[in-house]
């Protein structure tokens, strides 16, 4: 790990708009604490309707936030859908993009996911782009292969002077308490910056899938990984803080 640790927070949807406001209500002087003290940089991503109380909470913070996904549309009618314009309006500075949940449940592919990139790089917004492979994937043995096609997609979206913010989330890591052996990480990450390097192009790696108080440790021997996209387990402060002491411990 060459910078800071970039830990971002996937509220996904586990938090209510009403936990949401009773979070950072309680907790953001201890985040901003925690982000001063500690050495990382923490992205707080709520779900859509909340980003407005983590603007509210936190903008005047050492803690960003960030949305969780946004439209492949810069404007017009699409229904339900929200623009990289309005998340760079209401302060947000990252978006996730193709998760691996929306990659399964709303059918997103490489196509789609390469012209959000396009619309959150056009309004200066630092998109963190998830990729892996889903379990299928990886009992086949495919998991350089899907890799490989998903950086290819998105890599001509940016230009060489602009750093990737990539997610590993292998599909079955994630939720499951299980996580990949931390040499085999290792080795997908550096795979990873390779492919991208080779193209002209830099990356910090992040990894997600069940990262938790239990796993820190084994992953914060990946020495390649530049930060942790951490889902359920950030939803409660005092799991997050914990996880962010052990991984100012062990790193
Ligand atoms: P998890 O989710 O930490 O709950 O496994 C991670 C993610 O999907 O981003």
């Amino acid at each position: 790990m060459t910078h800071k640790p970039l830990i971002i927070a996937n509220w996904k949807m586990y938090l209510p708009y009403n936990n949401v406001y009773t979070y950072l209500k309680t907790h953001t002087q201890e985040l901003d604490q925690l982000v001063q003290a500690s050495n990382i940089q923490l992205v707080i991503c709520p779900s859509a309707e909340s980003v407005s109380l983590a603007h509210k909470y936190l903008q005047a913070t050492h803690v960003k936030y960030g949305a969780q996904n946004c439209s492949e549309f810069s404007i017009g009618p699409y229904t339900g859908e929200i623009s990289a314009r309005s998340l760079r309006q209401i302060g947000c500075n990252y978006c996730l993009v193709g998760h691996h949940e929306r990659r399964t449940f709303a059918h997103e592919n490489n196509a789609i996911i390469a012209k959000k990139i396009t619309q959150l790089l056009k309004e200066n917004l630092i998109p963190i782009v998830c990729i892996g492979e889903t379990e299928y994937d990886y009992k086949q043995s495919k998991t350089l292969d899907v890799i490989s096609e998903q950086l290819t997609a998105i890599m001509p979206n940016y230009d060489t002077t602009q750093t990737m913010i990539i997610a590993y989330e292998p599909g079955w890591a994630i939720g499951t308490g299980i996580i990949p052996q931390a040499i085999e990480l290792e080795s997908i990450i550096n795979f990873i910056k390779i492919n991208v390097k080779n193209s002209g192009h830099q990356a910090h790696v992040l990894y997600g899938g069940s990262v938790n108080e239990n796993t820190i440790q084994s992953l914060s021997r990946v020495s390649s990984c530049d930060g942790y996209l951490i889902g359920s387990a950030s939803t409660d402060f005092k799991k997050l803080k914990n996880i962010v002491s052990l991984l100012c411990k062990y790193v």
